[in-house]
């Protein structure tokens, strides 16, 4: 086999770590073998020879390896061991751009405390890579992997945020963009030069031919800003471009791409990075008559730079961004037919957009259609559980599970989007819409989680029954997050409710974004209020906490064990329960009415053999009668111990 006849060669060259690091390296490399080989086979296997490319790729993986710093290999030791360290009850992350939750990297480091106090263990911060000059999309659009936005900070800032995040127990997450690299990244910029290797490394057309047929299958990322998906860059061709113009997809059919990423992905992991958030990774693949997303070699990518991934750096873990159909959702945690380990982490986009339909809509039924199909994810993953995040949010609601519950799937959606965007009659919510779409329908929507809570609305009008519900609307939704099972996700001021950003569009190079109303600045005033119980703030604050708090006693709220959706006997209640290996038994309960309602004794007999207590629940809940009364968005944690 390809590898063994290298192991006497890396033998040799890891020899400087000493044998017992030495032995543990060549230990990784056999027993991912066949993570390793059997995806490089499939994917490059034609064109390429592969002892020669698997030669190239051990050596980037030893490279990294002998400089890999000691403290980070400590850290993976730890990880070896414990290797669910990412599973843990007590994982609360936190999202936030550096700029606008504090400025710059090193102020990141002195809001710690902040971070902290909410409970949070794991970091993500937005794209901080050095990205192209003006529009970027959010820094989606890198110029330079192996430098931060100067604006940000240096490669040395980064370090030491991650040096004091590891102190405390933390863990830090960033973007690597796979997909795409900016216009201007200098491998673009050779490629514009006329130099074949890096010309091989984008997908270049000389004319439309190509690009008309892949397009009459593709569908439009940003069809309003950027439709189709090729630029035409003078004196190169058509290039390919799924989202904006300046955003230029890599070629992943050539395994040079291959061995680069693979250099940019262990340089960044010895900068102490914990979790790398692979950015779009359904769009690696291209395939011709199809929509080029999900495609198989697309997974086998991901599987093989993990495999070698983990031979450098064991304690690294891949958190895969792949905001597809529900059905397609666990494939990128690496529950195929087999399984096969791709990504560690993966965002429940079933979850959050059930949430926010169940909100508008005051039923459950769909909710849990859904996330009862929803498949098994392997025992060594684990779920990101959020409520939103700095994108828009897509309907991706399943026609099969509209239909089951008698639900027309193309008005639901379409009734989904008038709610959020405010325009629906009743509605709380003050979103807006995000990339219309009128061939398919599709409206996204932007707005920030008290926003679309109905917050904004409530304090605009200065009615303070109204900003009551909202609180309690926003706070119902967090409860599920904080307690479905995965790491839960916060992003920044959603602790606080700050509203939508009303100053979003005079930022020139945002003006045709309103992603961005939804990514306002941090406002340290409305967080001084926070501890402060008669306030907006203080009570979302001290709820928010609370459920961290509470979440890190919970055994079974430990990821690696599935949720079973139960019936709650009321159409207005998500009832969903979890249980640990130990025996520790877990009942989530969810009114999204708008009154009181009881939820029967029957559910809390199908998962509890003695009377249950009440871990944390909101105010009005209660427990002296035969089942549980829930009070108008009211919910409540129930465990056995
Ligand atoms: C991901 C990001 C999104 C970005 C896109 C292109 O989906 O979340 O913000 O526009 O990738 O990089």
């Amino acid at each position: 086999m390809i590898l063994d006849e290298l192991v006497p060669d890396v033998r040799d060259r890891v020899k400087v770590l000493g044998p017992i690091e030495g032995e543990a390296l060549i230990a990784r490399l056999e027993q991912h073998h066949l993570d390793i080989v059997e995806p490089l086979e499939h994917l490059y296997g034609d064109g390429t020879d592969l002892a020669i490319l698997a030669r190239a790729v051990v050596d980037v993986v030893v490279d990294a390896a002998l400089a890999r710093p000691e403290a980070l290999r400590l850290l993976d030791r730890r990880r070896e061991i414990d290797h669910g360290w990412f599973q843990r009850s007590r994982m609360v992350g936190y999202v936030c751009y550096a700029d606008r939750f504090a400025g710059d990297l090193p102020s990141v480091r002195e809001r710690l405390d902040y971070l902290a106090e909410l409970g949070v263990t794991y970091l993500h911060l937005m794209p901080l890579l050095k990205p192209r000059a003006g529009p970027s999309d959010g820094g989606y659009a890198v110029a330079d992997y192996r430098e931060v936005d100067p604006r940000l900070g240096t490669m040395d800032d980064l370090e030491q945020l991650a040096g004091d995040l590891h102190h405390r127990g933390m863990s830090m997450c960033i973007d690597l963009v796979l997909n795409h690299t900016a216009a201007e990244h200098p491998w673009a910029q050779a490629a514009l030069a006329g130099d074949p290797t890096y010309r091989r490394f984008y997908r270049v057309f000389p004319d439309r031919t190509q690009p008309d047929a892949f397009e009459r299958t593709l569908p439009e990322v940003f069809p309003d800003t950027s439709p189709g998906s090729f630029t035409h860059v003078e004196g190169l061709g058509w290039v390919w471009t799924t989202f904006e113009s300046f955003q230029w997809d890599l070629d992943w059919t050539n395994p040079d791409v291959f061995a680069a990423m693979l250099d940019t992905v262990l340089f960044l992991a010895n900068k102490g990075v914990d979790v790398l958030r692979l950015d779009a990774a359904p769009f690696l693949w291209k395939r011709e008559g199809t929509d080029s997303q999900n495609q198989t070699e697309a997974h086998l990518i991901v599987q093989a730079l993990r495999g070698l991934v983990t031979v450098a750096a064991p304690g690294l873990a891949f958190k895969v961004e792949a905001i597809v159909a529900p059905d397609q959702l666990v494939t990128y945690l690496g529950a195929h037919e087999g399984y096969r380990p791709e990504g560690h982490l993966a965002y429940n986009n079933q979850l959050m957009v059930m949430l926010w339909s169940s909100l508008a809509s005051r039923d459950t039924r769909l909710a849990a259609a859904a996330l009862r199909r929803l498949k098994s994810i392997p025992p060594g993953t684990a779920w990101m559980t959020y409520l939103r995040g700095h994108d828009d949010i897509g309907w991706a609601v399943s026609d099969e599970d509209a239909w089951s519950v008698g639900l027309d799937p193309a008005s639901h959606r379409a009734f989904l989007s008038d709610f959020f965007s405010g325009s629906h009659p009743g509605s709380f919510a003050r979103g807006e819409v995000f990339q219309h779409n009128p061939g398919t329908g599709d409206r996204r929507i932007s707005g920030t989680a008290a926003a679309l809570s109905g917050l904004d609305a409530a304090r605009a009008a200065g009615d303070e029954e109204q900003v009551e519900s909202a609180l309690r609307r926003l706070l119902l939704m967090y409860s599920v997050v904080y307690s479905f099972g995965g790491i839960p996700l916060l992003y920044m001021g959603d602790e606080l409710g700050l509203p939508n950003d009303p100053h979003w569009a005079d930022d020139e190079e945002h003006r045709t974004d309103n992603r961005w109303m939804h990514r306002p600045p941090m406002d340290w005033d409305a967080a001084e209020r926070r501890h402060d119980a008669t306030s907006v703030e203080g009570r979302i604050f001290s709820g928010i906490r609370g459920m961290a708090t509470t979440r890190a006693r919970l055994l079974a709220l430990r990821a690696g064990a599935d949720t079973t959706v139960l019936d709650s006997g009321n159409t207005h209640v998500l009832a969903y329960a979890r249980r640990h290996e130990r025996g520790a038994t877990f009942l989530g309960l969810a009114n999204f009415s708008d009154d009181p309602v009881e939820v029967g004794a029957d559910v809390l007999t199908e998962v509890f053999r003695r009377r249950p207590v009440e871990r944390l629940g909101s105010p009005g809940v209660s427990l002296t009668g035969p089942g549980v009364r829930l009070p108008a968005w009211g919910w409540v944690w129930l465990s056995d111990h």
